[in-house]
């Protein structure tokens, strides 16, 4: 009878450690719990009960072995419900879809960036880039901006303290002649980077944007050849109907020069009171001209024998004008609320 009782223990012993492993939500557990400690019919209300059928004798030595198994069973209960996993929890369906991770996109800047890189490639140019820290010599001298050029004011220039004669270049111009003199024609190479003018910020400018520089140097290279490679290039970046106008202008390092203009994408002159082109028709996008000879000649080439044209585009005022950007600065702050409308 004794030796019966302590199996019957041992066997619940066994029996609830299996439920409680099988167990998966909080609610499971609390319903063998109840089985277990029921007034009636309770597993342990029985044995108790059943203490009273065995001679007096016995029942201190038994009823201590039911009272440990009455402790022995809450102490179970207590482990499962901590080991309950979230995944186990009912809140919490596996079965959901995950929600979608968030992906970044290329930046406005590299975008138009790698546009302007993937029409010029389509044209036939190379990726070229130099160094932002330039020398003296490179950034203005061998572009025919010698000591007292006034174009030099109008470069307001980072200088290196305690490196003479470095720059932070002020454009992209200065790679025109470090691949001359690495290269010999013919030369087709756009050259895109950062440069850096001592601005002071305010809506259209910046102390640090960007440029594209195009170099092409062959024989019997001519102006009509920079014209027709400007036309299909705006055409490209703008849409086909773009009409495009040089207006005579002045860089050292070209003769002669000319400032390039796109009919206003967005009024074709139409409209007076247009936002873009502000009632003008046009818009300015980049300087141009045939590479000056004695550019040339510091690049080692023979202008006798080659000649060549150079622009240099603004990837910001690119990005300005196309999307409708009204301040530079913008473009730098990394606010989300830009970003995420240019995915
Ligand atoms: N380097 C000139 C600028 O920054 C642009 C330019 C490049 C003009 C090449 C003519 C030829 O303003």
């Amino acid at each position: 009878m004794i030796d019966e009782l302590r199996l019957e223990i041992g066997r619940h012993r066994e029996s609830l450690v299996r439920e409680l492993a099988e167990a998966r939500s909080a609610a499971e557990i609390t319903t063998i719990r109840e089985r277990y400690f029921a007034r009636k019919r309770g597993v342990v209300t029985v044995l108790l009960e059943r203490l009273k059928t065995f001679p007096a004798a016995d029942r201190p030595a038994l009823g201590k072995e039911i009272n440990e198994f009455k402790g022995w069973v809450p102490a179970q209960i207590e482990e499962a419900l901590a080991r309950l996993t979230p995944a186990a929890d009912s809140w919490f369906d596996a079965s959901l879809p995950a929600d979608p991770p968030i992906l970044g996109h290329r930046h406005l800047l590299t975008h138009t960036q790698q546009e302007l890189e993937a029409i010029f490639a389509r044209l036939g140019y190379a990726v070229a880039e130099g160094p932002e820290i330039e020398t003296d010599y490179y950034n203005f001298t061998a572009l025919n901006m010698d000591e007292d050029h006034p174009a030099r004011d109008e470069h307001d220039t980072f200088f290196i303290e305690g490196w003479p004669d470095r720059v932070l270049r002020t454009h992209s111009s200065p790679m025109q002649i470090r691949y001359m003199q690495a290269h010999r024609p013919p030369i087709q190479i756009i050259v895109p980077g950062k440069v850096f003018r001592k601005d002071e910020p305010d809506a259209t400018h910046s102390p640090v944007f960007h440029q594209v520089e195009g170099l092409l140097v062959d024989r019997g290279i001519s102006f009509a050849h920079l014209k027709g490679t400007l036309e299909v290039a705006m055409k490209s970046l703008f849409g086909g109907d773009t009409k495009i106008r040089f207006r005579p202008s002045y860089f050292p390092f070209t003769e002669p020069s000319a400032e390039v203009d796109v009919s206003c994408f967005l009024c074709d002159g139409t409209d007076p009171g247009c936002r873009v082109c502000k009632g003008t028709g046009w818009l300015e996008v980049l300087g141009s001209g045939m590479v000056h000879p004695q550019v040339l000649r510091n690049g080692g080439i023979d202008p006798e024998v080659y000649s060549g044209f150079a622009f240099g585009i603004g990837i910001e005022r690119i990005a300005m004008l196309r999307y409708g950007i009204p301040d530079i600065r913008l473009l730098y702050e990394n606010d989300l609320r830009l970003l995420t409308q240019f995915g």
